[in-house]
C-alpha cells in the first residue's frame, strides 16, 4: 500500500480533499479526490466562520471519498498574509527565523503576537558584509490557521502540514513550466483571489484580496432582487467584453444558453442593471489584477511576467480570461492541474466530478508532503 497524504482545501463554497501517492515515474499519483458543497457564509475570505458546517461537510467527505488516511495538508491565505523579498546575512535556517520580527516592524496589518512569521530561502549571495541568503519572508494570521487546523482536528483528522494556498498553487503548476520569463498564478474563488508571481518555478511575490465571484453573485442578487440560485445559472449566460484595453468599456451581456431555463433568465440577462453590475464589480477586480502585475513588472524589470496561468470557479465567468488578456496585454491560460498528476484510469476518477480544476489548490497542498 503507498504511502498517502490528502490535500484539503477549505473554499468558501466546498471542502475538497485529493489523495496523492509519491511518484512512481515523474509525476505523483492521483489516487482519490472529493468535494463536499458547504452552506453559504460557512468560510469566508480564507475564514471558518462556522465551524461546526464545515466539520460536518468534512465528515461527509471522508465517508463519500473513501479516502484511506487521515493525515492531511491544509491551505491558508487570506488578505492579512504578507510575502515580502528578503535578504539576510547567511546563518543557519533557526536564526534567520528567529531574526525575523526585527524585520516585519511597520509591515505588518497585525500584531506580532497574532501572527506566526517563516521564512523560504530562495537562493544565496554575497553582499557588502559577507554571504547572503535571499528568500521570501512570510506572515500569517496565527488565528486563521489555527481555526483551520481546530476544525480538521475535531472532525478526526491529522492536520501534518500547513501551507499557503498560493504556494501549493505554485507548487503544482510550476513544477513543469518552461516558460521563459515569469509566470502569474492566478486564483479566482468565490470570496479570495490570490496571485503569485514565481520566475523559473522560485516564487517572488505573493497578494491575496478579499475578493472573488461571489462579490457578483451577492450584487446581482441584491440589485435584481432575484435569489442565490437564480443568481448563479445568471452568472453562467454573463459575458465580460474583452474591450478593455483602453478603458474600462465592457461590451453587451449575451446569453449563450438557449435551454427553456435559461432563456426564462434572459429577461434578467438582458437587464442594463445586470450589465452595469457586471461591469463594476469584475471590472474592479480585473483592474487590481492588472494593476497588481503591472506593479510586480515595475519593481522586477529583470523578470516580467510572461504567462498568466488562470484558476479557480470566479475565472471560468465567461470572456474573464479574454478581458484580462485585453487588459494585461499578457497571454492568459486556463491552468491544466490534472496534467500534473497521474490518473488512475481504472478507478473511473475522471467522470466522478465534473469541474475537476477546482481540485488544483488540494493537489498542490498534497504535493508539500510528498516532496
Ligand atoms: N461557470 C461559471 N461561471 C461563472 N462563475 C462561476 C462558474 N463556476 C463557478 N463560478 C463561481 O466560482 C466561485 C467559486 O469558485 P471556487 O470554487 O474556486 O471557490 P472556493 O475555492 O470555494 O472559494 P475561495 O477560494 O474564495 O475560498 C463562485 O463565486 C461561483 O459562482
Ligand atoms: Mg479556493
Amino acid at each position: 500500500m503507498p504511502i498517502s497524504v490528502v490535500g484539503l482545501d477549505i473554499g468558501s463554497t466546498a471542502v475538497r480533499g485529493v489523495e496523492l501517492s509519491a511518484a512512481k515515474k515523474n509525476k505523483p499519483n492521483l489516487l482519490r479526490f472529493h468535494e463536499v458543497k458547504l452552506p453559504p457564509g460557512s468560510v469566508s475570505r480564507g475564514e471558518v466562520i462556522d465551524s461546526d458546517a464545515v466539520g460536518s461537510a468534512l465528515k461527509q467527505l471522508w465517508s463519500e471519498g473513501h479516502f484511506k488516511t487521515k493525515n492531511v495538508v491544509l491551505g491558508t491565505g487570506n488578505q492579512h498574509v504578507l510575502v515580502r523579498d528578503l535578504t539576510v546575512p547567511k546563518m543557519p535556517i533557526r536564526e534567520i527565523r528567529e531574526s525575523l520580527p526585527f524585520h516585519v516592524q511597520n509591515l505588518l496589518q497585525m500584531t506580532l503576537e497574532d501572527s506566526i512569521l517563516d521564512f523560504y530561502p530562495v537562493s544565496e549571495g554575497v553582499g557588502d558584509h559577507g554571504p547572503t541568503v535571499n528568500g521570501l519572508l512570510v506572515a500569517a494570521e496565527k488565528e486563521a490557521i489555527l481555526g483551520t487546523i481546530r476544525v480538521a482536528e475535531r472532525a478526526g483528522l491529522t492536520p501534518v502540514e500547513v501551507d499557503l494556498i498560493p504556494f501549493a498553487l505554485n507548487r503544482l503548476l510550476m513544477s513543469r513550466s518552461t516558460v521563459d520569463g515569469a509566470v502569474a498564478i492566478i486564483d479566482v474563488g468565490g470570496s479570495t483571489t490570490s496571485m503569485i508571481i514565481a520566475n523559473e518555478g522560485v516564487p517572488h511575490f505573493v497578494r491575496i484580496i478579499p475578493a472573488g465571484g461571489d462579490d457578483l453573485t451577492q450584487a446581482l442578487k441584491s440589485g435584481l432582487e432575484i435569489n442565490t440560485g437564480a443568481t448563479e445559472e445568471l452568472k453562467r449566460t454573463l459575458r465580460v467584453g474583452a474591450d478593455l484595453a483602453s478603458g474600462e468599456e465592457f461590451g453587451p451581456i449575451t446569453s449563450q444558453c438557449s435551454c427553456p431555463k435559461c432563456l426564462a433568465d434572459v429577461a434578467t440577462a438582458d437587464d442594463p442593471r445586470a450589465t452595469e453590475i457586471l461591469q463594476r464589480v469584475t471590472g474592479e477586480l480585473l483592474a487590481g489584477l492588472r494593476n497588481t502585475v503591472n506593479y510586480f513588472n515595475n519593481t522586477h524589470p529583470e523578470h516580467p511576467v510572461m504567462q498568466i496561468l488562470l484558476t479557480g470557479g470566479g475565472a471560468r465567468l465567461s470572456g474573464f480570461a479574454t478581458a484580462l488578456r485585453a487588459m494585461t496585454q499578457i497571454p492568459v491560460t486556463a491552468a491544466n492541474s490534472l496534467s500534473m498528476v497521474t490518473l488512475s484510469r481504472k478507478n473511473g476518477e475522471r467522470n466522478r466530478m465534473e469541474n475537476t480544476e477546482s481540485l488544483s489548490v488540494a493537489m498542490g497542498l498534497a504535493m508539500r508532503n510528498l516532496s
